[in-house]
């Protein structure tokens, strides 16, 4: 990882030359060191804290205020990594509400980058907090915050379709000014593709090891909730023995993109 600060440019930049982004979910400062100390480049302070932390059913009930906390507990302690703050359920209903929450996650919690999940329909948001300095990443495929209307957690764009639904929504991201996408379940080959076609890094979660980075949940990855972790994730700290050795094992199979493995994907 280099010295300086990690920006959108340095993983446009890692796009480019083909240099895996790693990245994990992270709400504390504890973890937040070892993670920088991992080499991961990038922090998702995500709102599956809801279901990791606060034993939710879902992200549902997590609020804005919750993620400015977690968001101030990690920011405080990255030194290099981009820290990238969720913005939780209908705090983007509007563009008005968008820019409300990202001055909250920005100017409170230090997030350098805001999330948002869904597609085209947010365009015009995405456009407007890039118009006022909210760098933004976009997050499709597998909506977590949508699991009531999805009926449940399945893979998205299996038929040609989905596929091109979800193409067509990553495509209005990019032109509407999103700096990174999250493509959450989805079969490895539309991922692949999808990286491929566009300019933005993409990063993975279930969808494969052809992305330009890959991200999991903290908790699953160390085995902290058995019986929780989704097919896709795999346990490091059984593998590599302890949290340090379970850290630089992920950064290191991400970068030699051995991770996710064949049993790690969807096809
Ligand atoms: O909230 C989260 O942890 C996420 C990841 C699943 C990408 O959005």
């Amino acid at each position: 990882m280099p010295a300086e600060r990690i920006t959108s440019t340095t993983l446009a930049t890692m796009k480019r030359r083909g240099e895996a982004i790693a990245c994990l979910t992270c709400y504390d400062a504890a973890f937040a060191g070892l993670l920088e100390s991992a080499g991961l480049e990038v922090l998702l302070v995500g709102d599956s804290l809801g279901m990791v932390l606060q034993g939710q059913a879902s992200t549902v009930a997590v609020k804005l205020e919750h993620m400015v906390y977690h968001t101030a507990c990690v920011s405080r302690a990255a030194r290099r990594a981009l820290v990238i703050a969720d913005m939780p359920f209908l705090s983007y209903a509007s563009a008005e509400r968008a820019l409300t929450a990202a001055e909250q996650l920005m100017g409170a919690g230090g997030a350098a980058m805001v999330k948002l999940e869904g597609g085209a329909e947010l365009a015009e948001t995405v456009t407007r907090l890039t118009r006022f300095g909210v760098p933004v990443c976009g997050h499709l495929g597998l909506l977590p915050q949508s699991v009531h209307r999805l009926g449940g957690y399945r893979y998205q764009g299996r038929d040609d379709a989905g596929a091109a639904r979800i193409r067509a929504d990553a495509l209005a991201l990019q032109d509407a000014g999103a700096s990174l996408l999250v493509l959450e379940c989805v079969p490895a080959a539309l991922a692949q593709a999808l990286a491929a076609e566009l300019e933005l890094p993409v990063i993975g979660i279930g969808a494969g090891n052809g992305c330009d980075g890959q991200v999991l949940v903290l908790h699953d990855m160390l085995g902290l909730l058995p019986g929780r972790a989704p097919t896709f994730s795999k346990d490091f700290a059984a593998a590599y023995g302890d949290i340090a050795a379970a850290l630089a094992g992920y950064v290191a199979e991400v970068k030699e993109r051995s991770f996710p493995g064949a049993a790690q994907t969807r096809y």
